[in-house]
């Protein structure tokens, strides 16, 4: 008898083959579309958010909460609920077995929880945003970063609690996730996998792994602290109770600065596989490109308050951060020289995969480059919180994870869904993305300077020449979305077989993908219900 909970061939019904499932594969498929979804809303607010600063005055948003509260909820999507669970549960889970040659994750029961708080977190966050938050309007609007007292007393209402217990949900997911990655990839490596066999990718998402399994517990008892601050009286972060506001800054970038390489690692992974496949050469320096992963990871954890240069910290502290960080840039410099190394002498194809990991890398120098610049605390002084930090961490975010997003999955859309895309169709989701994401921030970097804050609704007269450019940018951005999505679209309707080896004999050998067993050997089939 067949039903949608199983089937008599052994073969899971589509209700649990998606909603109970243990195999990697579709798990990683799962993270994938909810990543899309996911940043599909969040592209939506920033896409608000621009159409709003398209010139002085008041367009769209009547009440300026509302507009902050769009800017918090953009960027909690968008780091929580797209670039981490794309990167890092879709390709991750898709292709870190595979890569190692595990025939699964090592806690596939684990796995599928940490899917399914996801959506439990989003649930949380969308609601926040239709139910008070302060008496100004509904909705969290004191930004991803969420210090107090604007996220203690100045958010009375419920609002903020969802967005904590959200995250917290969002939060453990990430652990679990991080707890399974590192045990499948120290325990069930095949007879062979050295650690130093290891591809790159793998490598990142072990790295990424540790930075998740160290700073989110951080970040889960900030929100707890906050919580109980909120709704139990205590006073960690209030002075008037004896508490302390800056410690809360303390506890957030401890987990914020580690979050920001969470989300850039795997890319790095991703783009070393694409950057040699598309040379047709190994890539240059394996080990120092695994070690330079490793050395950025671990100096990562110690950089934190760079982002606090203002708090009024005294000016050793400024000293040791700002050193500190300048010396992330030596490990970033050996990949992207090694990436630059790899090309040279190569047989280079310009395929679509590789269009997006070369824009990666250039794009991720410039905000490399600025992030350099922001290092350091008195350049950081006249430019703090202004849209100068706006374009910088959107050149290595949006323009580096997500680059990195659209670039894995272009290269392994073939062995993700079987099918071929359309070149041109994907050729004009890559071009339409590559020129109005550029269009939308580099005059960024010219509004900051000129002294535009972030996180305002409106702006004088004198800014709205680049927030024009910056705002016509999101209109072309949009257009490569919806390229994006007709492509895949077109994908699934033509349906072209990909053949074995799509990008060319020898692409697999340069990736080192070992196959594995297909989906319905592994271990979701499930015992039949009597
Ligand atoms: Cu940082």
């Amino acid at each position: 008898m067949s039903n949608s909970y199983d089937h008599d061939d052994g073969k899971p019904g589509f209700f649990a083959r998606w909603f109970f499932s243990t195999n990697h594969k579709d798990i990683g498929t799962l993270y994938l579309i909810f990543g899309i979804l996911s940043g599909l809303i969040g592209g939506f607010l920033s896409f608000q958010m621009r159409m709003e600063l398209m010139e002085p005055g008041f367009q769209i948003f009547d009440n300026p909460h509302t507009f902050n509260m769009y800017v918090s909820m953009h960027g909690l999507l968008m780091i929580f609920f797209l670039v981490m669970p794309s990167l890092i549960g879709g390709f991750g889970n898709w292709f870190l077995p595979l890569m190692i040659g595990a025939p699964d994750m090592a806690f596939p029961r684990m796995n599928n929880l940490s899917f399914w708080l996801l959506p439990t977190a989003l649930i949380c966050l969308l609601i926040s945003m239709f139910i008070p938050g302060n008496p100004s309007g509904d909705g969290f609007a004191g930004s991803w970063v969420m210090y107090p007292p604007l996220s203690t007393s100045g958010h009375s209402g419920p609002a903020f609690d969802f967005v904590i217990i959200g995250l917290l949900a969002a939060g453990f997911s990430s652990i679990f996730g991080a707890i399974n990655f590192i045990t499948t990839i120290f325990n069930m490596r095949a007879p062979g996998m050295t650690m130093h066999k290891m591809p790159l990718f793998a490598w990142g998402i072990l790295v990424t792994a540790f930075l998740l399994l160290l700073s989110l517990p951080v970040l889960a008892a900030a929100l707890f602290m906050l919580f109980f601050d909120r709704n139990a009286g205590t006073g960690f972060f209030d002075a008037a109770k004896g508490g302390d506001p800056e410690m809360f800054q303390h506890l957030f970038w401890f987990f914020g600065h580690p979050e920001v390489y969470i989300m850039i690692l795997p890319a790095f992974g991703i783009v070393s596989h694409i950057i040699s496949t598309f040379s047709r050469k190994p890539i240059f320096g394996y080990l120092g490109m695994a070690y330079a992963m490793v050395s950025i990871g671990v100096v990562g954890f110690v950089v934190w308050a760079h982002h606090m240069y203002t708090v009024g910290m005294d000016v050793d502290m400024k000293a040791y951060f700002l050193a500190a960080t300048l010396i992330i840039a030596v490990p970033t410099g050996i990949k992207i020289f090694s990436w630059l190394a790899t090309m040279w002498g190569g047989s280079i194809r310009f395929a679509i995969p590789m269009q997006w990991a070369l824009a990666f890398i250039f794009l991720f120098v410039v905000g490399g480059v600025t992030g350099v610049a922001l290092a350091n605390a008195g350049y950081d002084a006249a430019v703090h919180d202004t849209y100068f930090v706006v374009a910088h961490f959107h050149y290595v975010l949006s323009l580096g994870a997500v680059f990195g997003i659209f670039a894995g999955f272009t290269y392994w859309f073939g062995k993700m869904s079987g099918y071929l895309y359309n070149k041109y169709l994907a050729a004009a989701h890559f071009w339409f993305f590559f020129i109005g994401v550029n269009l939308v921030f580099f005059p960024q970097h010219f509004l900051g300077m000129q002294g535009m804050p972030r996180r305002y609704v409106d702006y004088p007269a004198e800014f709205e020449f680049y927030n024009k450019m910056s705002s016509y940018g999101a209109i072309v951005t949009l257009i490569g979305v919806l390229f994006f999505l007709i492509w895949v679209a077109e994908a699934f309707i033509v349906k072209r077989k990909a053949g074995d080896n799509y990008w060319g004999e020898g692409a697999n050998t340069l990736e080192w993908t070992l196959p594995s067993p297909p989906p319905f050997h592994q271990f979701n089939t499930l015992p039949r219900i009597k």
